[in-house]
């Protein structure tokens, strides 16, 4: 695999191979689970307290060879990958609020859980008004991911998938500091779709998509201060006037909705697309 990158060809093979390899009920009802329940608990956004993951954010301003600061990322992990349905069968379940108890039903989940917590945080955040200058919309399967790119991006662009690729070794801490190795690569592209994994007991992902040029795409070689190494891609965002005061980013960064750029690096298991040879 080149540097950051994978063809999302070989991508939808890795997943089929996963997905072949395990019966779909043992998936979601242990490993998901608990997955469920490590991601989000009580304390989803306490400043006070801060959890490790938090630390993916910084600015423009530290895009520079030899910066520094601490960053969290997830050891490669199978049983973490996001276990994706067909369309068809993700189509057959249903996701919306009015639903929720009877999502919750089905998966044996109580509401007042952290799964059931889990669950509901994300049908409440998958009800998504998108403008017209961005593109925002969860997607329940891979093939419906790839949908919504190539119908973002319109029928004859190709596309590539970024994803940071992460060398852990083994006994090292996930939370540790990195220092850039070189001078961040910005990406030529106005185009960005990405998607991250949302909390649930298969695969749901929140897709954004930027087509104005307002989200910079960078590839930035870390290493870390315990030998370990991350092909990173992260993203800027210029535009941070409509997003939430109460935000992470702006904790983390001591800032506020529309006082500046803000970027952050991409965790493991989120996909970045972006139109092949792009410089639109
Ligand atoms: C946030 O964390 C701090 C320190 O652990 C704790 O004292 C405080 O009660 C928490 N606040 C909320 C709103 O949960
Ligand atoms: C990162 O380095 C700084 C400065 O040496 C240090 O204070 C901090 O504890 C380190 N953070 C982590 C997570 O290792």
């Amino acid at each position: 695999m080149a540097f950051g990158f994978a063809s999302y060809n070989f991508l939808i093979c890795a997943l089929l191979v996963l997905q072949c390899g395990y019966g779909i009920s043992a998936r979601m009802t242990i490993e998901r689970r608990m997955y469920l329940e490590e991601e989000i608990d009580d304390d989803l956004i306490n400043i006070t307290n801060p959890k490790p993951s938090y630390n993916v954010w910084f600015t423009p301003k530290d895009l520079y060879k030899g910066f520094t600061k601490p960053v969290y990322f997830e050891k490669e992990d199978p049983a973490k990958m996001p276990y994706f349905l067909s369309k068809e069968e993700a189509d057959a379940i249903p996701f919306a609020i009015p639903e929720l108890d009877n999502i919750l039903a089905r998966f044996s989940i109580s509401r007042n859980s952290p799964q059931g917590k889990a669950i509901a945080y994300t049908i409440y955040n998958c009800d998504l008004h998108p403008t017209s200058h961005m593109i925002a919309s969860c997607v329940s399967s891979l093939e419906s991911m790839l949908d919504l790119v190539q119908k973002s991006y319109g029928p004859n662009t190709n596309f590539d998938l970024y994803t940071s690729v992460i060398h852990h070794s083994e006994n090292t801490p996930l939370l540790q500091n990195y220092t850039f190795l070189d001078t961040p690569y910005q990406i030529p592209t106005q185009k960005m779709i990405a998607c991250h994994p949302m909390p649930y007991p298969y695969a749901i992902f929140y897709c954004h998509g930027h087509l104005d040029g307002s989200t910079k795409v960078y590839k930035i070689p870390l290493g870390g201060e315990y030998g370990d190494r991350v092909e990173a891609i992260a993203v800027c965002h210029a535009d941070t006037s409509g997003w939430d005061k109460d935000h992470i980013s702006f904790k983390m960064l001591h800032m506020k909705p529309g006082s500046g750029p803000v970027c952050h690096v991409i965790p493991q298991n989120n996909f970045v697309w972006i139109p092949t040879n792009s410089v639109h």
